[in-house]
């Protein structure tokens, strides 16, 4: 479904990605791991259109993307959920959720918010609340959904556990896992080792280059991933 081909990524002087490739399969939940500045938020903005990659190419259902802007591979399918849950803090959950699905057609909007609601129940009870007042974890649950409200086929999340307590970055997990199980294809970028129990594969980032890729619980178990974070 995603292929992404050698690809290297700068930003002027600073080059952020060299010879990176990897890929996910249809219905695949893929993590991807790294220290700070490995070059994971890098790789997420290369396959939504973010960033444009100096060489190399991203493939979606065999399409190459290198022409196409981010609106346009949100319309393919390719939704970004970004780092520090962006939500709008003075607008409601349900605004925020609107918000995400402004492109659909006022009448399955409503379809759609209740579907989102259903891999996200503590959101359901919150709808008239600002998002601002929502907790941490919320707020998280609430960016995913926002994402979700365009029913994207290849969901891109970018270390959603950031500053989390564990049983809440579970439930998120698990809320992943369930976007997952419904059909969608995962990419999800962690520092947090947890996503290795959810993800079938994953890839493991070190100053921009590839430095371990393998199914998950054997990467887990890899020595290299500790000295991938060492650096
Ligand atoms: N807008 C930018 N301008 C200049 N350099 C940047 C920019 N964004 C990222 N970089 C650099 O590119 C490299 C990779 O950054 P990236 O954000 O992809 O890392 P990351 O793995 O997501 O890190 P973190 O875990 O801290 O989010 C780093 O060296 C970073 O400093
Ligand atoms: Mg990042």
């Amino acid at each position: 479904m995603l292929t992404v081909d050698s690809i290297d990524c700068s930003y002027g002087p600073v080059q952020a990605l060299m010879g990176l490739s990897l890929e996910a399969t249809d219905g695949a939940f893929i993590a991807i791991l790294g220290a700070n500045g490995a070059g994971k938020s890098t790789t997420l903005k290369a396959i939504a259109g973010l960033v444009r990659p100096t060489r190399g190419r991203v493939l979606f259902r065999g399409r190459n993307l290198a022409r196409l802007g981010p609106e346009r591979r949100l319309s393919l399918g390719i939704a970004l959920c970004p780092e520090g849950r962006r939500v709008f803090p003075d607008f409601t959950v349900a605004e925020n959720l609107r918000v995400g699905g402004h492109r659909l057609n006022r009448r399955v909007l409503g379809d759609r918010v209740d579907q989102t609601l259903q891999l996200f129940p503590a959101l359901k009870d919150r709808m008239g609340q600002s998002a601002g007042s929502l907790s941490g974890g919320e707020q998280q649950m609430l960016a995913i959904a926002r994402a979700l409200m365009t029913e994207p086929s290849l969901l891109l999340l970018d270390e959603p556990s950031l500053g989390l307590a564990p049983m809440i970055t579970r439930q998120v997990f698990d809320a992943v896992d369930g976007i997952r199980k419904q059909g969608t294809t995962v990419v999800l970028v962690e520092q947090n080792r947890l996503a290795l129990r959810y993800a079938d594969y994953a890839y493991v980032l070190g100053n921009g280059r590839l430095r371990l890729e393998g199914p998950a619980g054997e990467v887990q178990d890899d020595e290299r991933l500790r000295s991938a974070y060492l650096g």
